[in-house]
C-alpha cells in the first residue's frame, strides 16, 4: 500500500521513491456540520495534529533527494512541529524559531523530536533571525512563504476532497498562503485537465489581529490578539499569487475577530471536532459569509489538542466536589 501524499505521486513534480519520507499524512476525514451546508476537512488529524504534515513530506523528501543535512526554519508553531518530525524521520538535522507565544504544546513537540528553538518576541523577528543563523552557519533556511518545495505537497487535499466532493466554495484559514496557493494551482491543473467542471470558490480568512491579503478584499477593525497564532504572518511572498487566485475563482477575504473564533470553536465541538483557534478560523469565515444553498468545505487545519484553551465560562462548569454531602447538596440542587 502506498502511504500518505504519495498515493498521489503521479499528481506530483517527481521524486524518486528511496527518498520518499513520510508518516502516513493525508486521507483525512470529510465530515457534514449537522443542519448546515458546510464540510470540514479535518486535516488535524494528522501524525503531527496539523495540515503541515502533506507539505513538509514533500518538502522533506526533496531535501533528502538533494543531500541537505541540516535546516532552520521560522514559524507560528505547527510547521516547526511537523518539520522536527519529518526531519528526525529522514535523519536531516533540525533548528526551530519560533515567536514566544507559541503553544507550549507545540514547543514540547518540537523538542521531543530533538530540536533547538531559538525564542523570537513575534513572527517577522522569527524570519529574520532564521535567515540570519542559516547565513552564519551555512545550513539551509526554510521559509514556508518562500519555498517551492513546501507547495506540492498541500494540492494533495484537493484531490482528496475531489474525490468526495465538488464544492462551490472552499474556506482557508490563511497565514503565508502556501496553505491557498497550493489549492489554487490544485484546482486550476484539475480544470485545464477537464477532470472538474468549473472552479470553486476560494475563500482567504485571515485574523483581524493581521489580514495582509483578506484586508485587500475587506475593510477590517484591527485587534491586539495572539489567538488564531498561525495566522499571524505579516509578511508572506506569496501575497500577489493568493490574490490573484482569490480573484480568479471568484472568492474573497474575510476577516474575523476573536468572538468568531470562539463561536467557530464552539460549534466545531458541539459536532465533535476539537479544533484549535487558528484551525477553526476558515470555519469563522464561512460562518461570517453565510453562503445557503452552496456546497462549502473548510479545512480545519489544527488540533485542539495543541492549544490548551479552555472554553468560554468553563469556571461555571468545573463543579468541585470535597466530600459526598457536597455530591449529595449539588444533585438536590439540580446542578448536574
Ligand atoms: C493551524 C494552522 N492553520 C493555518 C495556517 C496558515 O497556513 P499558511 O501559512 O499555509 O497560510 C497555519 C500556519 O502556521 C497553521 O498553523
Amino acid at each position: 500500500m502506498t502511504l500518505g501524499i504519495w498515493r498521489f505521486s503521479d499528481r506530483l513534480p517527481p521524486v524518486p521513491e528511496e527518498f520518499r519520507v513520510t508518516l502516513g499524512e493525508g486521507d483525512t476525514p470529510l465530515i457534514k456540520l449537522r443542519g448546515l451546508d458546510i464540510w470540514v476537512k479535518l486535516d488535524y488529524v494528522n501524525p503531527t495534529g496539523s495540515f503541515k504534515d502533506r507539505g513538509v513530506a514533500y518538502l522533506t523528501s526533496k531535501l533528502l533527494e538533494e543531500g541537505v543535512k541540516r535546516v532552520v526554519i521560522d514559524s507560528s508553531g505547527n510547521a516547526a512541529v511537523s518539520t522536527a518530525a519529518y526531519c528526525s524521520r529522514a535523519g536531516i538535522g533540525h533548528l526551530a524559531v519560533m515567536p514566544s507565544y507559541s503553544h507550549r504544546e507545540k514547543k514540547a513537540e518540537v523538542l521531543w523530536h530533538g530540536s533547538r528553538i531559538v525564542e523570537a518576541p513575534d513572527r517577522d523577528s522569527a524570519r529574520l533571525y532564521a535567515r540570519r543563523i542559516a547565513e552564519k552557519l551555512g545550513v539551509r533556511y526554510i521559509g514556508f512563504a518562500l519555498e517551492p518545495d513546501a507547495v506540492p505537497g498541500f494540492e494533495t487535499v484537493v484531490y482528496e476532497i475531489e474525490e468526495e466532493l465538488h464544492p462551490d466554495a472552499v474556506f482557508i484559514p490563511t497565514g503565508s498562503a502556501t496553505n491557498l496557493v497550493a489549492i489554487g494551482r490544485a484546482y486550476l491543473k484539475l480544470e485545464k485537465g477537464g477532470e472538474i467542471d468549473g472552479l470553486p470558490q476560494l475563500h482567504c480568512v485571515q485574523s483581524a489581529a493581521c489580514a495582509p491579503i483578506a484586508g485587500e478584499f475587506v475593510d477590517y477593525k484591527p485587534i491586539d490578539s495572539t489567538l488564531a497564532e498561525g495566522v499571524i504572518v505579516p509578511h508572506t511572498e506569496r501575497k500577489e499569487e493568493a490574490v490573484r487566485l482569490i480573484e480568479e475563482t471568484g472568492g474573497t477575504g474575510w476577516v474575523v475577530d476573536d468572538d468568531e473564533v470562539y463561536r467557530a470553536l464552539e460549534l466545531l465541538a458541539v459536532n465533535g471536532v476539537y479544533a484549535s483557534p487558528t484551525g477553526a478560523v476558515a470555519v469563522a469565515g464561512a460562518l461570517k459569509a453565510g453562503l445557503r444553498g452552496r456546497r462549502i468545505v473548510c479545512i480545519v487545519t489544527g488540533s485542539g489538542l495543541k492549544a490548551n484553551l479552555m472554553p468560554r465560562g468553563f469556571e461555571d462548569r468545573i463543579l468541585r466536589v470535597g466530600d459526598e454531602g457536597e455530591l449529595e447538596r449539588l444533585l438536590e440542587e439540580h446542578r448536574l
